[in-house]
C-alpha cells in the first residue's frame, strides 16, 4: 500500500490537507508553537503553556461541539499548523475563525491560503454556517491580507484594544459571508 492510501485526509486543498488532531503525533509541535513568541505575537495567547496544559488542550477537543479544529498539512505529509470554526452558533449559523501556521518557514508560502479556502468550503457548504468572523491586531498585515483574500470584508475597528510588544493596538473585525467567499475563491482557482 502507497504512503498516500494511508494518510487520513478530511478535506484536501491545491497544496494542503485538513485533518483531525493526533495527541500522540501533534501534541510537540503545537507545544512548540504555542510557546514561540514570533508565532504567539499574533494571537491572544502570553502566558506559557506546559506540556500539561497542552494535553488538557487536546483531551477537551472532542468534547467541544461549538468548536472544530484540524490540523493542516503540506501535501506531503508534513503537519505545519492548525485552523478551525470555533463557537459554532447553530442558530444564526455562524462561527469564528482562527488559525496558527506555526512551522514560520512556511509563513507566506499559500498554504493558509490554501487551508482558508477549504475550511470556508466546508462551512458553507458541509456545515451550512452562513457567516464566518475573525479578528486582527493590527500590525499583522500578513493574515489581514491572508483574510481579504479569502473574502472576508472588514466590518469595524476597536481602537488601541490590544495591548502587544508594549503598546497598544487597533483590533480590527472580518466577517465573510458565501458569496463573497465564492468570488474569492473563483479569483483563486485562476491563479
Ligand atoms: C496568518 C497566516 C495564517 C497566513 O498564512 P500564510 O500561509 O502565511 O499566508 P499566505 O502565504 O497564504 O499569504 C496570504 C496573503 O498575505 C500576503 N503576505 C504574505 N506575507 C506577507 C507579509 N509579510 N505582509 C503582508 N502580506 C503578506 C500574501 O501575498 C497573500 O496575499 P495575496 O493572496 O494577495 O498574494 C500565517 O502566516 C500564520 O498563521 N501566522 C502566524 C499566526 C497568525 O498570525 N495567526 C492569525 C491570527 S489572526
Amino acid at each position: 500500500m502507497k504512503m498516500e492510501e494511508q494518510k487520513v485526509i478530511f478535506l484536501k486543498g491545491r497544496k494542503s490537507v485538513l485533518r483531525p488532531l493526533n495527541k500522540e503525533t501533534d501534541l510537540q509541535s503545537c507545544l512548540r508553537w504555542i510557546n514561540d513568541q514570533d508565532v504567539i505575537q499574533y494571537v491572544s495567547a502570553y502566558l506559557p503553556s506546559s506540556t500539561q496544559d497542552e494535553e488538557e488542550w487536546f483531551n477537551n477537543l472532542q468534547k467541544r461541539k461549538e468548536d472544530i479544529v484540524l490540523g493542516i498539512e503540506t501535501l506531503v505529509g508534513e503537519f505545519i499548523g492548525v485552523t478551525g470554526l470555533h463557537n459554532i452558533n447553530w442558530k444564526d449559523r455562524t462561527a469564528s475563525h482562527g488559525v496558527i501556521v506555526g512551522e514560520k518557514k512556511y509563513w507566506g508560502r499559500g498554504y493558509g491560503t490554501d487551508a482558508n479556502m477549504v475550511l470556508l468550503d466546508y462551512a458553507f457548504n458541509t456545515l451550512n454556517l452562513r457567516r464566518i468572523y475573525s479578528s486582527v491586531i493590527a500590525f499583522n498585515e500578513r493574515s489581514l491580507q491572508y483574510h481579504l483574500t479569502c473574502g472576508y470584508q472588514i466590518e469595524g475597528v476597536q481602537r488601541k484594544q490590544a495591548y502587544k510588544k508594549g503598546k497598544y493596538w487597533d483590533v480590527i473585525f472580518l466577517g465573510v459571508f458565501e458569496e463573497e467567499w465564492l468570488l474569492a475563491s473563483g479569483e483563486y482557482q485562476k491563479k
